[in-house]
Formats: C-alpha cells, structure tokens, sequence
C-alpha cells in the first residue's frame, strides 16, 4: 500500500468511463438484457450476492478490475493470509483470518496457528463445562447467566453473533454490557444473582476506561455477596495483555489470551466471541469460523471477476468515488440480524475512514462511506422515504435470509416481499405525474442471500465484509487496521475526568463552560 500518481491509468480510464454511462440506469440495462441479473450474481461460500442493480455494466466491472490489477491486489491479498505486516502503521500483521483456519501463518518465521488452535480447545473445555454446569460458581450453584463486559469489537461481535443464532442458543442467556453508563449496569444487573453469573471481560488492550470501569463495578457487585475469594469463580477475561488482565486480580487460567496480531474489529473469531460459544456452543461456534474460513479460500484463490467480496469492494468504489455517493445503508431483513448495520459500521468506518495513505501522504480520492442501517422492515418506516426521494443519494446492502426459522412460512413471505419491493422500488423508481409521489430511482444496491441464519452463513456473511474492507483498503491505499483518530477523545476525555475532582485542572474553555452548565444543572432538584 503506497501513495499513486494522480490520476493513474486505471483511474483516468474508469472516470472517462464513468462520464460515458452517466446517463445510464438500471432499469434500462434490465429491459435489454434480462440476463443481467444471472451475470451479476456471485457465489461465495453458502452466500450468494446480486450486484445487478448496482449502476454499472461488464465494461465498469472490467475498469474496476484493472484499478484492483494496477493495485497489485492478487500479492496484497496473498499479504493478508500468510503473516506480512499489513498493518504498516503498527507494524503487525492482521491475522483474524488465521483464527479460524489450519494453513500455516508464518509470523517471524513462526507458525502462529498452532497457538491459536490451543486457544480454541480452551474456549471448547471451558463453554463446556460452563454449559454443563462442572464449572460452578463460589457457592457451587451452576451458572446461568453470562454478562459480557466490552466495546467496540469486543461487544458488537459476540453481540451479533449471539443474537443471530438465538435459534442455536441453547447455554446460559447471555447480556452484553458496553457503555459506561451507570444506568445500562443497573439494568445489566437486574434480576441476576451473583452466585450464578459470570462475568467476561472483552478488551484486547484490557486497559479501555469503559470496560474497566464495568469491570470494577462488575467485581464490586459480586464481592459485596460473595467476597473477594469468588473472583476466579465468576470472573474471566478475554485478552492480549495478559498482565492487565492479571493486575485486575485474575489468574491466568482464566485469562483466554489471543494474538495482538488480531484487530479489536476483527476479533470475534477469537476468545472475544467465548460469550457467543457459551451460549450457542463451541460446535456451532465452530460452524461459524468454518463459514468464514470458506469465504477465506475464495478470497484468497477466486479469480478476481468471480472474487465476490473483491467485487464487493469495486462496486462500493464505484458508487462513493466515481458516482460520488456518501452513504451506504445495511438493511438486513432479518431481525436476529438487526445487530449488523452498528457491527459494520465500527468494520468499515474505522477500519477505513482515513484520510491518509500507510505512507502518511493524503489519500487522493474520498474513502469509507457513511454507514448506516436498521432492521428491515423498521427502516420502512422510518428512513427509507430519504432514500428514496432525498435529494442525497445512498447505496444499499440487502441482505436477505432465503429459509423462515421455524415454520412462519406466510410472515417470512412478508419480510421478503418487503425485502424485494424495495430493492426494485429503489432502482425503478416511479412516474406519476405528480412531482411529490415521483421517485427518481436509479440508486444502486447489492443484494446478499443467506440459505439460512445458520452458523457457517453468519461467518461468511461478516468475513465477505471483513474481506471487502481490506480490499477497498488496498484500492485506497489506507491501513484498515489502525484506528488512530479515536485516540484523540479518549486522551482529552482522561484528561476532563480528573477535573471532576480537580477542579483546578486546566480545561478548554468551552469545555469548562459546558461543564459549568453541567454542574448547575445537575443541582436542580431531580426528576420525579
Ligand atoms: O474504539 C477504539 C477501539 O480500540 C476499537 O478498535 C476496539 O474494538 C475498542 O476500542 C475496544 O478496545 P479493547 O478491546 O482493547 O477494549
């Protein structure tokens, strides 16, 4: 990854072909060549994704191939899977993809697998005997519920994991806890019994004030019933900085390390996930690494015009730098994936929301669109009307789940004729005459297909989103695997927290006046 010349060949050619089809829409490419959807359809792993409706045509597809061939994407591809340092500002390598295979993954001339591999018989044993019972808490009682303590990734991936396999959740029910909120804890704690809960602190840096600060209140809770002998009974950790995790008062064997090769973001796969194993069970746990692992071979070996998520990645290219589009929707049909949008939005929007190239020189085209999204048929009802008749265009990720859970086959007709109407909504548009109900059309969007919300489709589903990102990471020349920009706020709010009890601490005078405003208006009298 490293700064181009401006404008490059490929990209020269891609917007000479951009102003020739500006024309162009969808709906017409349909009406001559009904074939279009079967041609733009790709297979990957149990997924299937349509981008028919997206604005381009074979010759767009072709241009965007080029740009991914002038950006050596084959060797940077190959760089992700075999232990190069990809991450160039960090100077480690990304291996969340080694998590959940068995290739060898060479890291200073030593294979990091095998470790990886103990790592995961220990989440087997130990959400075995957390699911059995044999692990008891400090009065002997079995557990039976899990509090997941972390943010960022070490919340938004075990949450969407656990809540889309609902179905397969058959262990202790799991709560997630994430914000530092004095209000979110109590309502986390309500109705639990600290002899039969266990807490999982996630945070690979294991030194994130949120999670530590639930960490401490987590610990107090228990104590104050059981005393201070009943951590090891109720508390582990999930981890790269085994000492913090060990500062914290929590022997190693109940520290379930992983490398600090493997992002925050992209850490679900490891011991991150244990709150989702415990709940579903490491076998379907397993399923799911395994559907990811599907998506990694294809990655890896799929010729880039059948590659799915490289494709993926070209069609987000194209509709944020060549059509100049600066949102992107996730609209998962499915509610057990309502979770997706917000686990995306730290995947894409951290990972490559950048301005800079890995070589420090700003980057010469915008990157990381805006990402939002809802549960449809939610966004139905609420957002989609910007969609579309907003005077700002989007693109659109359905994501559609083909098989009802159950047997609520007519609801699940609902959902998808819901799903379908509004994909074709978006790219025909409408004509009445009357410019208040018209709807101009024409906006692009992807459609991806489940078979099912089953194990191994939910890890394919987020590892063709893993992959894309660091596809478009390449296109753009950014790191996806730092997040730099969120150090800023975290070291002002540091440095505002000690003035709560050093009031003469130096602040920003407008944060010293917000917070003056703060204080009186806590002195009111409270609601009732
Ligand atoms: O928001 C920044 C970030 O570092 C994310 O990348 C990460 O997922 C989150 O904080 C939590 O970090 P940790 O797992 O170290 O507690």
């Amino acid at each position: 990854m490293s700064s181009q010349t401006t404008p490059s060949p490929a990209w020269k050619a891609l917007e000479a072909h951009r102003d020739q089809i500006a024309a162009l829409r969808v709906d017409e490419l349909f009406a001559s060549d009904p074939g279009r959807g079967a041609s733009l359809t790709f297979a990957c792993g149990p997924l299937t994704v349509d981008l028919s409706k997206q604005r381009m045509t074979g010759e767009t597809l072709a241009a965007l191939l080029a740009l991914a061939r002038e950006r050596d994407m084959g060797a940077a591809i190959e760089r992700l899977f075999t232990g190069s340092r990809v991450n160039v500002t960090e100077d480690r390598p990304a291996l969340h993809a080694a998590l959940r295979g068995d290739e060898r993954v060479l890291v200073d001339g030593e294979d990091v697998v095998p470790a990886m591999q103990r790592g995961r018989e220990r989440m087997r044993s130990f959400s075995t005997a957390v699911r059995e019972g044999a692990w008891k808490g400090a009065t002997g009682e079995p557990i039976r519920h899990v509090l997941s303590l972390g943010i960022g990734g070490s919340y938004l991936g075990p949450r969407l994991v656990t809540e889309a396999l609902l179905a397969q959740a058959d262990g202790p029910a799991v709560r997630f806890l994430a914000n530092v909120d004095p209000a979110a804890l109590d309502d986390a704690l309500a109705g639990l019994d600290p002899a039969t809960t266990l807490v999982v602190v996630g945070s690979k840096t294991f030194t994130t004030q949120e999670t530590l600060a639930n960490a401490l209140a987590a610990r107090a809770w228990i104590t104050a019933k059981l005393g201070e002998g009943a951590v090891a009974r109720h508390f582990v950790a999930a981890t790269a900085n085994i000492a913090e995790a060990a500062r914290f008062g929590l022997p190693e064997c109940n520290v379930f390390a992983f490398a600090d090769g493997v992002g925050g973001r992209y850490s679900v796969w490891s011991s991150v996930g244990l709150p989702a194993a415990i709940a579903v069970g490491m076998p379907a746990f397993e399923r799911f690494l395994g559907g990811a692992h599907a998506v990694d071979l294809e990655f890896r070996s799929a010729p880039p015009e059948r590659n799915a998520p490289l494709l993926l990645a070209l069609a987000g290219l194209w509709n944020r730098d060549l059509l100049g589009i600066p949102v992107h929707a996730v609209l998962p049909y499915a509610q057990r994936l309502a979770s997706l949008p917000g686990y995306l939005q730290q995947l894409e929007m951290e990972s490559n929301g950048k301005r800079v190239q890995a070589d420090g020189s700003p980057v010469e085209q915008p990157t990381c669109p805006a990402l939002f999204g809802e549960a449809g048929t939610l966004g139905q009802h609420s957002f989609y009307q910007w969609l579309h008749q907003g005077t700002q265009e989007a693109s659109c990720d359905f994501i559609v789940v083909a098989r009802a859970m159950g047997s609520r086959e007519a609801e699940h007709a609902v959902l998808l004729a819901n799903a379908l109407a509004q994909s074709e909504a978006l790219m025909t548009g409408s004509s009445t005459g009357d410019a208040h109900r018209d709807c101009p059309g024409n906006r692009p969007s992807t459609t991806i297909v489940l078979p099912s919300l089953e194990p191994a489709a939910l890890g394919a589903l987020v590892a063709l989103y893993e992959h894309k990102v660091y596809a478009q990471g390449v296109l753009w020349g950014v790191n996806p695997f730092d997040q730099f920009g969120v150090e800023l706020g975290k070291a002002i709010a540091g440095r505002i927290l000690t003035a709560f009890t050093a009031p003469q601490a130096p602040l920003h005078p407008a944060t010293s006046h917000l917070l003056g405003v703060i204080r009186k208006a806590a002195q009111g009298s409270p609601p009732r």
